[in-house]
């Protein structure tokens, strides 16, 4: 089981992000925690450093991918060398298909693909000539296939997965290791705007320790609930495009 020394998070100022911030910082591991709400990140890093651990606060908007690409670099050389880094940060609002508009889309494509993957990229400029670290996409179950109301989170999610996979097929060989985390519902300020049904929501620790143990030990997928996880990955994969469509009609009530 791998611990790690250095991680670099997006996305840290609420939910899952802060939570693993929280709970790597429990482990001994230094976080340096960013997202564009400072208030929160040096609250978050108070907390920790009260509880004994180390945590710095970065803020970053994960859409400007130079300030991502400079930020990730000036830091893996100050503090010593990054062993983790998580694109994490992630905005989704469920929206039907006749009233989405290409400002939603824009903005969940620029965080969810276009941030994620320059965070991506920025820990493999860092890790690569050491050929070591771990290098984590927070994508999502909805990953798996299109689903009401969430075209273009599906679609950015589904696009970092498979950037993620691509990755990892290609650089494994030089020490890296990937993980794509697919959560399904948990408790976190993005769930809480959802109106909708939301089956085997979990809450935000056992989630994120969930995450932490796969991290450690070097999976490469790491999808919970697993009644959840497997269905939807295996027949949900699988099942023909007319009876997926039926289906995800009749759950969404449409
Ligand atoms: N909760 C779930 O059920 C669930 C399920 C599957 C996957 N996920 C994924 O988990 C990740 C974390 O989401 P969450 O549920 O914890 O939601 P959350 O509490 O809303 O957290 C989202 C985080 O992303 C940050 N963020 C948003 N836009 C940003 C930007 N332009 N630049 C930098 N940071 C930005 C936010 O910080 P600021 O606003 O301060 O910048 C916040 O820290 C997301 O990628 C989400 O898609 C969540």
């Amino acid at each position: 089981m791998a611990s790690f020394q250095r991680a670099f998070l997006t996305g840290a100022s609420s939910g899952l992000g802060a939570e693993l911030a929280r709970q790597l910082a429990r482990r001994g591991t230094e976080v340096v925690v960013t997202a564009r709400r400072r208030a929160r990140l040096d609250a978050l890093v108070a907390e920790i450093t009260a509880a004994g651990g180390r945590a710095r606060a970065e803020t970053l908007d994960v859409r400007d991918a130079d300030a991502v690409r400079a930020l990730v670099a000036r830091l893996d050389v100050e503090l010593g060398g990054f062993d983790l880094v998580v694109a994490n940060a992630g905005v989704g609002l469920a929206t039907r298909a006749a009233e989405l508009t290409w400002e939603q889309v824009d903005e969940t494509f620029a965080v969810n693909l276009r941030g994620a993957a320059a965070t991506l990229l920025a820990g493999r400029d860092a890790m690569l000539p050491r050929g070591r670290g771990t290098l984590c996409a927070i994508t999502s179950l909805a990953a798996t296939r299109g689903m009401p109301t969430s075209g273009a989170y599906c679609a950015s999610k589904a696009g970092l997965a498979t950037f993620v996979e691509t990755l990892e097929i290609e650089l494994r060989a030089t020490g890296l290791r990937f993980v794509d985390v697919q959560p399904g519902f948990v408790v976190s300020e993005m769930t809480d705007k959802n109106t909708g049904h939301m089956p085997l929501l979990m809450q935000t620790a056992p989630a994120v320790a969930r995450i932490v143990r796969g991290l450690e030990r070097g999976d490469s997928v790491v999808a919970f609930p697993r009644r959840m996880a497997w269905p939807l990955r295996t027949l949900g994969k699988l099942m023909p495009r007319a009876l997926w469509r039926f289906l995800s009609r009749r759950a969404a009530g449409s």
